[in-house]
């Protein structure tokens, strides 16, 4: 069997201290704070925070339930389009994590979708406190467009995001080693991308004790 942790870890590795301190971090409680609809509506920031993004479905708010070991804390649903608004969550007063709407989600009205996929982008392109976009990419399928042109926005912005591969449980070993160094190769063809591609799953937890450990990285102390 191929041991996936110590894969996304890759040439960095990740040592048993920061493990340590994820797991520290993630013990805290988890809290909603806000939801904000409008850019106007975004709550005083209180520190730093990381934003999970990427294409409707591809498993955000999943994510967010699995990392903090909470069934429903985030809202997650098959039917792509779920998160509409940018929920803010207090990580023991350490760190602040967003679980963002999706985009690329084709079917939703225009009206909607400007006002939410607005959004997104104003608040990724325009919040200091932002420490990292975590942009989720589906481990089963290819990047789109609507990947690409979010890329091209946080490069053009200068915020620094990381590529994560998501659903993995959903691949083949082979297919994930292929499909994580084009992630890589990607990541290198971007300047606001961190080197580091991570993988996980929300339904096997393979994957989120490092994930946890990244974002420990990025914690109050
Ligand atoms: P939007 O809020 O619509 O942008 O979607 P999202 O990115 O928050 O996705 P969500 O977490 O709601 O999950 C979408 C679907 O993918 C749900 O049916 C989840 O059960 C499924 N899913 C999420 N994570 C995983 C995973 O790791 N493996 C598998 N197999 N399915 C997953
Ligand atoms: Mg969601």
């Amino acid at each position: 069997m191929v041991d996936h942790a110590a894969d996304a870890f890759g040439e960095t590795g990740t040592g048993s201290d920061l493990i340590e301190a994820g797991r520290r971090l993630f013990a805290a409680e988890c809290r909603f704070v806000y939801a904000a609809q409008r850019l106007d509506q975004l709550p005083t920031p209180v520190g730093p925070e990381v934003a999970f993004a990427g294409r409707s479905n591809v498993g955000k708010s999943s994510l967010l339930n699995a990392l903090t070991g909470r069934r429903a804390l985030a809202r997650v649903s098959a039917e792509p389009g779920r998160t509409r608004q940018l929920n803010f969550f207090d990580l023991g007063g350490r760190l602040i994590l967003v679980d963002m709407p999706g985009y690329g989600y084709a079917r939703a009205g225009r009206a909607v979708k400007q006002d939410w996929q607005g959004l997104m982008f104003d608040y990724l392109r325009g919040r200091p406190e932002l420490r990292r976009v975590m942009l989720l990419l589906d481990a089963r399928i290819e990047v789109k467009q609507a990947d690409r042109a979010v890329m091209e926005l946080l490069d053009r912005a200068a915020v620094t995001f990381q590529l994560m591969l998501t659903k993995i449980d959903g691949i083949k070993a082979g297919d994930l080693a292929d499909k994580q160094a084009e992630t890589r190769a990607l990541a290198r063809a971007h300047a606001a991308a961190h080197p580091h591609v991570l993988i996980t799953s929300s339904e096997t937890s393979e994957g989120i004790a490092e994930l946890r450990a990244a974002l420990a990285e990025l914690a109050e102390a």
